[in-house]
């Protein structure tokens, strides 16, 4: 799963702008156990990330790595410890901040995609893009560049059920373009050239 985050075009208040995008500072997440034990699926976790990091985030199944990135995506809360995004306290963000830094400042590209069966690739790309209330003409330029960005022009019509895997990833991340990716997609497809190999997957592993 990757992620990425990015300044907020307008800093809201209480924001401390001397701070790493991501802090986390002894953050730990308890899932309560209705019959058997509870689990303790962080524990203490302590770290900053900063501005322009690239970071990977590996270990064995069932360490805590979907929820590190569920509590970075403010999908779960901690049950103990404070996370500061871009500057703020996120425990300090109303409900509607939070769906707004969800929408935002947050994108997941997960490692099954998720993309909506029914709809061609050119309308899960805009989907997120209507979520957000951007004008018809505004969401056409975008998800044309962004289709174009991936080289999946020729597939925009086509439903994700047809195309293989490496292809719906490159439509996943259409749907999340950002400007950070963009570099991200301009080196695959560098190393695709060179190499004249299919697409690697590792953008999208857990
Ligand atoms: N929603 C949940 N409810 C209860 N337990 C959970 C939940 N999500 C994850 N867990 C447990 O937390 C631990 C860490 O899970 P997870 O973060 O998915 O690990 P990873 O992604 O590294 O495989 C596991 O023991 C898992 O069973
Ligand atoms: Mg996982």
């Amino acid at each position: 799963m990757g992620l990425w985050f990015r300044k907020r075009a307008t800093p809201a208040a209480r924001s401390d702008e001397s701070l790493p995008i991501i802090r986390l500072q002894g953050v730990s997440k308890t899932f309560k156990g209705e019959s058997d034990e509870d689990t303790v699926a962080l524990d203490d976790v302590t770290v900053d990330i900063n501005r322009g990091e690239y970071v990977s985030v590996s270990g064995p199944s069932g360490c805590g790595k979907s929820t590190f990135l569920s509590v970075l995506a403010l999908l779960e809360t901690p049950s103990k410890g404070v996370y500061w995004l871009n500057g703020r306290r996120t425990d300090q963000l109303t409900h509607a901040e939070r769906a707004r830094v969800r929408s935002l400042d947050v994108g997941l590209i997960f490692q099954s995609f998720n993309l909506i069966a029914d709809m061609s690739v050119y309308e899960n790309v805009e989907y997120p893009l209507t979520l957000r209330g951007k004008s018809a003409q505004e969401r056409a330029e975008r998800v044309h560049a962004a289709l174009e960005r991936v080289g999946m022009t020729s597939r925009a019509k086509q439903r994700p059920g047809q195309l293989s895997g490496g292809h719906q990833q490159l439509v996943a991340i259409a749907r999340h373009d950002h400007p950070m990716l963009r570099n991200i997609h301009r080196d695959r497809h560098a190393a695709l050239a060179r190499e004249r190999l299919q697409p690697v997957d590792h953008l999208a592993q857990q």
